[in-house]
């Protein structure tokens, strides 16, 4: 077997074996082969796909590269959660603590930011003293105290995934069905929980735009799981705008805590009430949909899902009063209000309208004024500014009018907030007419309607 072979045969669009596929991933782990063919690879699998069984080996082999995380230890169903990316997406600061307060044991190693999309890992050190690289008997052991632990990935979980992930990053091979669901599936897989749900998120701000191509993903993804006897079951939520009114990294900390206090807006919550009481189901804690919703609405209006945040985040060495009153996190230097009359000008053909409905998003855009103002990654070596972001005023549906407020960005450098200003003012379509569906939850996909 060699490299060039296997390269030419997926570029001619014939179906790899298995060890051909377990060749090509263990070489480039290994570092025997180098970047330049798997790149060529990574193309030709981006043009010519790969079937069903190849994409499961694919995501077998890269499971396989490194070590496996034990959550033997723990007791109880352990369920995970991820989502494939988006912008103001907390609902991971959200959905642990409520699943933890309802007795369900959340051990989650998460990631970091990287592009317009944000990461979990970066917002949770936007709390003073907040450690993200506990290890990992430390790490089962809290799970096993207070239900509840977020790390970074300390453990080597699927190697492959990361040094592929870098290179699909830098040839433009990332947003394929078969190597997104290889890529998430291996590291779930790998880091041992026993039922999966996945947020597969669907619009412009999302990796998949189209909804038949995020269907196809989450598919895919259940179908490795449950081939893998995996609990495994997606949620296709809209991505067609941001997540909640808080984007940017402590931003998006404090949201997570007003949700849990009850104060969360209506998308953000419906997106992670959802996906908790799909969690709760898999973790066998509740025998319908409905008794699940209902723990999930007790948890966050008893105040207990609040109280399990503070509790985690204090187990972690951070500050949790900050959650209590969070005018103590540091803000940014800088903020740029943009208003109704800032939208209308972006463009021509809207420059002497005086009011209008928010009817788009380049959702995408709005994570990029989130990474100009200094808030994202554009490399995986690139340092973040935790303290920036953007605060939302108005959503699609809304009406605006000319002096109404819009957003407020917040940076601490006048150049960026500048440049992000005129990003952020076109990223949104003005209509005169509302014609905006509002749905936020489109579907869910079971192992049981893999086949519709
Ligand atoms: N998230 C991942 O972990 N991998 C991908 O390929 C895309 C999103």
């Amino acid at each position: 077997m060699n490299t060039y072979d296997i390269i030419l045969k997926k570029r001619n669009g014939e179906v790899l074996e298995k060890d051909e596929i377990i060749y090509m991933v263990n070489g480039f782990t290994d570092g025997e082969i180098p970047d330049y063919q798997m790149a060529a690879f990574l193309m030709a699998v981006y043009f010519k796909g790969m079937n069903h069984e190849e994409t499961t080996e694919l995501t077998m082999a890269m499971a396989d590269s490194g070590d496996r995380l034990d959550l033997s230890g723990i007791k109880g169903i352990k369920v995970d959660k991820h989502s494939t990316g988006g912008v103001g997406d907390k609902t991971s600061l959200i959905v642990g603590p409520i699943l933890a307060s309802l007795g369900v044991p959340v051990a989650k190693m998460s990631g970091r930011g990287l592009g317009h999309t944000g990461g979990t890992i970066d917002k949770l050190e936007g709390i003073p003293g907040f450690q993200t690289g506990i290890p990992e008997k430390d790490f089962i052991k809290q799970v096993n105290e207070i239900g509840l632990a977020i790390v970074g990935q300390t453990a080597n979980l699927a190697p492959a995934d990361k040094k592929i992930y870098a290179l699909r990053d830098v040839t433009a091979t990332v947003d394929n069905i078969s190597l997104i669901a290889a890529s998430i599936m291996s590291k779930k897989l790998a880091a041992g929980a026993d039922a999966i749900v996945l947020d597969v998120k669907v619009g412009t701000g999302a990796f998949m735009k189209k909804l038949e191509d995020a269907r196809t993903l989450a598919k895919t993804m259940v179908a490795i799981g449950t081939l893998a006897g995996k609990d495994t079951i997606a949620v296709l939520t809209d991505m067609n705008e941001p997540l909640g009114n808080q984007i940017g990294n402590i931003l998006e900390v404090e949201e997570a805590a007003e949700c849990l206090k009850g104060h969360g807006e209506h998308r953000l919550m419906e997106v992670s009430k959802t996906l908790s009481a799909y969690m709760l189901l898999a973790a066998k804690k509740a025998d319908s949909y409905v008794s699940a919703m209902d723990m999930v609405e007790e948890s966050i209006s008893s105040g207990k899902a609040f109280e399990k945040m503070k509790e985690f985040v204090s187990a972690q060495g951070g500050e949790a009063a900050y959650l209590e009153e969070p005018s103590r996190f540091e803000k940014a230097k800088l903020t740029k209000t943009i208003t109704g009359r800032d939208l209308f000008l972006a463009k021509p053909e809207t420059a002497d309208w005086k009011r209008a409905y928010l009817t788009g998003c380049n959702n995408q855009e709005i994570g990029m004024t989130s990474l100009i103002l200094g808030g994202g990654r554009l490399t995986k070596d690139s340092k973040i500014d935790l303290t920036v972001g953007i605060y939302l005023y108005k959503h699609l549906g809304d009406e605006i009018q000319d002096d109404d407020k819009v957003a407020v960005l917040y940076g601490n450098d006048k150049e960026k907030l500048i440049e992000a200003e005129k990003r952020f003012a076109r990223a949104y379509t003005l209509s005169q007419e509302n014609h905006f569906s509002g749905q936020v939850v489109y579907e869910v996909i079971t192992k049981e309607n893999l086949d519709n």
